[in-house]
Parts: structure tokens; C-alpha cells; sequence
């Protein structure tokens, strides 16, 4: 069986990770991995490959950035060669950004079977890219790939229930070994923040946050203001939006770092106090890791990390203080995203099904 994934973004990389592995341990199966080139820095994407050891990708398409248009449309231009070659058994693609929903459109317009891989996610808000995205690639896709049950419950609320299956979560297979692997490493910090004393873990990229001038500003200026240094590990569209904007990153407590290997990145989250980011990934390592999170988002697609306050909704950067400085929860954690081999059941799948 020849299983041929599509990934693009740095989250894809880690998710491919666990399926590159349960793919490897078969005799079986034929692995082809095509990147499309969304993420092309070497901290965007490379380090992801050696440190996850993943294998090099078999075709990389080389798009870089642009206007959602342009971008996947340049995705589409690219698979059409790459699918009539390879004439995959399936075309599996990843999670919810602008690579998935290119696979899965030329995959399905060539015949070819498509399974989406953490299919059913919602976040119910139509402003980001990210839902059009899961919506159309879970309505086109032939068998979807749920890591929850609450992702089951939304895929037949839309009439696709028959397609589903649940299998986990694959993003903990690899959070929870790699958590194993670096819990007594040194930690890769910004430099001004001292590892033994307590810090925060910053991430911010969405669109909603970076690209509105004043939103970034408040948020910049509520992160500088809180009383627990803060590493920010900073994506390239935070930087250059926040560079347009003449708002300095820098300053109070944030300390300012460039994105970080994916490592390197749970061993910082394992052994920080808080977390504060708008990544969906990022809210769940941290609920896994016991570190309490709070997302600046309306709205969380990973509902599950919110029992118990592990992990707190911040819309307004003025409430950023009282949710970062809330008593540590003592709910428990109860194992919603499944037990660290959704990555061998999910290629299971794909084989019995081949
Ligand atoms: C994309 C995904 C998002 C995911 C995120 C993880 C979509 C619609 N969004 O958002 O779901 O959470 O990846 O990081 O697909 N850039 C670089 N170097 C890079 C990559 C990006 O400089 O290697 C800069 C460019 O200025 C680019 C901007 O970052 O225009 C945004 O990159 P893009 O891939 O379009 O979206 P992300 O914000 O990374």
C-alpha cells in the first residue's frame, strides 16, 4: 500500500512524525512524503525534520508565501504532477492550514482517495482561514481521521459520521515521547531568562492577533507588563507584522527568541509555570505537560484542555495578568486525546482499507 502525505506547516511536520514512524514499522507500506514549501525557513521547518527524524521529503513543491490565493493556488499547480506519478493508495493530509486543503482538492479531482488526519476539529469562527479549511478537506475527504470523541460528535453533526473513525490524538504520541527524551536536557531559553527561576512560554501568530495594529500593540504591551519573565519565541509573521507596525517586541518582562526546535520547545513548556499562546497545539502539549495555558482566542477548538482551568480563554490582553497569575489547577487531566498510538492505528486504517 502506498500511503503519499501533504504537509507544508510547521505543525504538520510533528503530526507527520508519528505517522512516518507507524508508517516505517510496517512492511506493508509505501511512504511518499511531498512538502509543499508553505514553511521554508530552516527554523520553520528543517530542524522538525532532523530532530523528529523524519525522512527527507520525496518532492518538495517549493511554493513559499502569498495571499491564501496564490499560495494554495500554487499548491494546486504543483500536486497534479506529483499525484499522476506517485498513484497513491491514499493521500493523507494533515490538520487544518492551507497545504491540507491543496492536497486534499487535487487528490479528489484525480480519483484518488484522501484521509484527513485530525478531521472533525471546530472552532465555529468563519474569520479564520483555518476552519474553511477543516470544514472543506472534512466534507471532501473519503475517511476522516478523528482524534476525539468531541470531534466525532461535530463530523455527524454535518452528516459524515459514517466516515469517521476515532483514533487519538497523533500530536501526543510525539509530545509525550519527546517529553520523556528532554525532561533533564538544558533548556533553550531567550537569553536574560534565568532556566531556575519561574518563567512564562509565549507563542503568537494568528492572523486575528498580528495583523490589526492596535490589537498587537495591547497585546505586546499586557505581555510586557506581566511579573513573570516571558520567552517569546517568535514567529516570523509576529515579527514582521509587529516590525510594520513600529511595535517593539522586546521590553518589561518578554524576552524575545526565534521560534524554537519542536524539542527544545516541550522542554521549555514542561518546565515553564504558564503558557500563553493563540497555537492549537500548543494549548494541548501544555494541558498534557500539566502547565496551565491560556490562549488568546475567542474561541478553542481543543475544548477538552479547558476542564478544570488548565487552560483559560483570554480575549481582552487586560485580563492577560489575572488568567497568568491564577492558582496552579488541581483538577485532574483526564486522557481525552488518547494513549500515544494514534499514529499506528490510524495507519492501520489506511492499510485495511488500501
Ligand atoms: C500557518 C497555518 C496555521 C498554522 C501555522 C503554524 C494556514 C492558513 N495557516 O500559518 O494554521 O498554525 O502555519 O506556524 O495555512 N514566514 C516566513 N518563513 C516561513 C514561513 C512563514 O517568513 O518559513 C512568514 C511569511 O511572511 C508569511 C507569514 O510568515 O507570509 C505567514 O506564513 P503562512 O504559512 O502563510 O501562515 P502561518 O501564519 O505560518
Amino acid at each position: 500500500m502506498k500511503i503519499l502525505s501533504v504537509v507544508g506547516a510547521r505543525p504538520q511536520f510533528v503530526k507527520l512524525a508519528a505517522i512516518a514512524d507507524a508508517a516505517a514499522r510496517r512492511d506493508d507500506v509505501e511512504h511518499v512524503i511531498v512538502h509543499t514549501g508553505q514553511h521554508y525557513d530552516a527554523a520553520m521547518s528543517d530542524v522538525f525534520f532532523a530532530d523528529l527524524r523524519i525522512p527527507a521529503p520525496d518532492v518538495n513543491l517549493a511554493v513559499g508565501s502569498g495571499t491564501h490565493g496564490r499560495q494554495t493556488g500554487a499548491m494546486l499547480a504543483g500536486m497534479d504532477d506529483v499525484l499522476a506519478e506517485h498513484q497513491p493508495d491514499w493521500t493523507l493530509v494533515y490538520g487544518d492550514t492551507n497545504s491540507t486543503l491543496a492536497g486534499t482538492l487535487s487528490a479528489v479531482k484525480m480519483h484518488l482517495r484522501v484521509a484527513h488526519l485530525e478531521a472533525g476539529l471546530r472552532s465555529f469562527n468563519r474569520r479564520m482561514p483555518e476552519e474553511h479549511n477543516r470544514v472543506l478537506t472534512d466534507h471532501a475527504a473519503d475517511l476522516l481521521l478523528a482524534p476525539t470523541e468531541v470531534a466525532r460528535t461535530h463530523l455527524a453533526a454535518e452528516g459524515l459520521a459514517e466516515r469517521t473513525l476515532v483514533t487519538g490524538d497523533v500530536m501526543t504520541d510525539v509530545c509525550l515521547r519527546v517529553a520523556e527524551s528532554v525532561r533533564d536536557a538544558a533548556l533553550v531559553l531567550p537569553p536574560g531568562i534565568d532556566p531556575a527561576e519561574p518563567f512564562a512560554v509565549a507563542t503568537i501568530h494568528r492572523a486575528d492577533n498580528t495583523d490589526d495594529p492596535e490589537r498587537l500593540r495591547a497585546l505586546v504591551t499586557a505581555l510586557q507588563d506581566l511579573e513573570l519573565p516571558v520567552a517569546l519565541f517568535a514567529h516570523p509573521r509576529l515579527v514582521a507584522k509587529a516590525a510594520e507596525a513600529g511595535i517593539t517586541l522586546a521590553g518589561g518582562a518578554v524576552h524575545v527568541g526565534e521560534p524554537v526546535a519542536y524539542p527544545e520547545l516541550i522542554g521549555a513548556v514542561q518546565r515553564a509555570s504558564a503558557v500563553i499562546t493563540d497555537s492549537g497545539g500548543l494549548q494541548k502539549e501544555a494541558y498534557l505537560l500539566g502547565t496551565p495555558c491560556s490562549t488568546i482566542r475567542t474561541e478553542t477548538e481543543w475544548v477538552e484542555t479547558l476542564e478544570g482551568d488548565w487552560n483559560r480563554l483570554v480575549t481582552d490582553p487586560r485580563e492577560l495578568p489575572a488568567a497568568v497569575g491564577r492558582p496552579r489547577p488541581t483538577a485532574e487531566r483526564p486522557p481525552h486525546y488518547g494513549d500515544g498510538r494514534a499514529a499506528a492505528r490510524s495507519v492501520e486504517a489506511l492499510a485495511e482499507r488500501a
